[in-house]
């Protein structure tokens, strides 16, 4: 597994970039939206500014320990949406991404996903890509299934934003493509 340099990745409609600090306001601002963050299995609701920010202050690091790489996707310079690879370790990782409500339903988690699927494994080296989502988010799992990945299986897991179990459908995806 290799970490990879600091850099942007471009798609034809947007700018994935990584994480710093500074992005921890429009994150809380997409946050505070019940719609985004009912999904967000480990995410407080309401968002808290202080421990946004700490998160956000501590991307560089992850990053640079090879625990995570976090990408704002941005827009004409508008942070929209977040995706990320975290929980790096043995060749495997676990793909996320969340965004702004007003930018739903354009294509754009699939565009950046697609993006970051290919770095993490061209660039980061990883083997397999984990990734799941909320029984009741069938957008997520479109887009999940869309760029290959296949489904394992469904587990009841803990759901910090509803505070209750969930329901959880699990997928995977391998470099070979399997
Ligand atoms: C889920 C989310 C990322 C989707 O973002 P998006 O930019 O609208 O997604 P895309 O437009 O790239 O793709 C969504 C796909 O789901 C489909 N879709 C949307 N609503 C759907 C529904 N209710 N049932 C089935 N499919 C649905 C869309 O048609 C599209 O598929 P298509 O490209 O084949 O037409 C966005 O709604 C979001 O941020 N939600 C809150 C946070 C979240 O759920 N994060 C993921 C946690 S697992």
């Amino acid at each position: 597994m290799l970490v990879p340099p600091r850099r942007p990745l471009k798609t034809e409609r947007l700018v994935l970039r990584p994480t710093t600090a500074r992005d921890a306001g429009r994150a809380f601002e997409i946050q505070s939206d019940w719609q985004v963050t009912r999904m967000l299995r480990m995410a407080a609701f309401p968002p808290d500014p202080l421990a946004t920010e700490a998160w956000f202050s501590d991307h560089e690091r992850e990053w640079l320990a090879g625990e995570a790489c976090r990408f704002a996707v941005d827009i004409e310079g508008r942070m929209v949406g977040l995706v990320d690879i975290d929980g790096i370790a043995g060749g495997t990782g676990e793909l996320g991404y969340w965004f702004e409500q007003a930018a739903w339903g354009s294509g754009y988690a699939s565009e950046a996903a697609r993006a970051t699927i290919r770095f993490a494994f061209e660039e980061i080296g990883l083997s397999v890509l984990k990734s799941g989502h909320a029984e009741d988010n069938p957008a997520s799992g479109r887009i999940l299934v869309k760029l290959g990945f296949r489904h394992l299986d469904i587990v009841e897991r803990f759901s910090r934003p509803r505070g209750e179990n969930i329901r959880q459908c699990r997928y995977v995806l391998s470099a070979a493509g399997e």
